[in-house]
């Protein structure tokens, strides 16, 4: 996915309106017909695969409120969408502006009341304690080390008292070995990011491993699960 991702982002991305230094992919559609190409080709279904276990660990409940941070077109937030009907509020921010009119064209297609909006994780643009769930998929390796502390504390700000925030990145490329090692420069060390996340003031944390297929490209990756007090 990211051979794309980085090609397209080495020049400043001039339609993003919310600066930050996080990495901004803007491809729109482009990026949805990308990622289907990839993960059925290279990935063997296991982006998909990814976006499952991450809304079955989130374990939504009806009348929950549920934010997706980085969330791209909005495919994972959407999906929630079709899986939880009840659910009271569910949101998604990115700076980037293509993938949020892309993720707003989708929502209106399906009918979904999905909330999605231009935002960035460093400045979350909701109250305190809004959030019973917060996801974040494929995201904090676009992050710097310190935004991704000042993006934490901000999620831990939003998440009501017992909440839990749900994060699945890619491994980093020296974590993996054979074929998956040559894709995706980044990725996410789950040590790294643990530590990080219980700075942030979030407890019980867990994490758990997807290993790549056989003859597939994934990178691997992992899950975290913490939750607020
Ligand atoms: C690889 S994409 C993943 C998108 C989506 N979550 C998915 O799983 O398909 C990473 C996303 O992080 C977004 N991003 C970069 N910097 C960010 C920031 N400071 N705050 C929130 N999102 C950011 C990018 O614009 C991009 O859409």
């Amino acid at each position: 996915m990211h051979s794309f991702a980085r090609h397209r982002h080495r020049k400043p991305d001039k339609t993003s309106t919310k600066t930050t230094k996080g990495l901004v992919l803007n491809a729109g559609q482009g990026y949805d017909f990308s990622a289907l190409l990839f993960d059925t080709l290279w990935f063997r279904g296991q982006w998909r695969e990814l976006r499952r276990r991450t809304i079955t660990l989130a374990r939504i409940q009806a009348g929950e409120r549920v934010l997706d941070v980085g969330c791209g077109t909005g495919t994972l937030a959407l999906e929630v969408a079709r899986r939880v009907s009840n659910a009271s509020l569910i949101a998604g921010i990115d700076p980037g502006t293509q993938q949020i009119a892309r993720a707003k064209a989708k929502a209106a297609r399906r009918r979904e009341p999905v909330n999605f909006q231009v935002g960035v994780i460093e400045q979350i643009p909701f109250p305190d304690q809004t959030f019973d769930a917060v996801f974040s998929t494929l995201m904090m390796h676009h992050l710097p080390a310190s935004l991704k502390r000042q993006g934490l504390a901000e999620i831990a700000r939003v998440l009501k008292p017992g909440g839990r925030l749900i994060i699945a990145d890619f491994t980093r490329k020296q974590d993996r070995h054979g074929r998956a090692a040559r894709f995706h420069a980044g990725g996410s060390n789950l040590q790294d990011l643990t530590a990080s996340i219980q700075e942030s003031g979030l407890t019980q944390v867990t994490t758990e491993e997807m290993m790549p297929k056989r003859f597939s490209a994934f990178p691997g990756a992992g899950f975290i699960i913490a939750y607020k007090r």
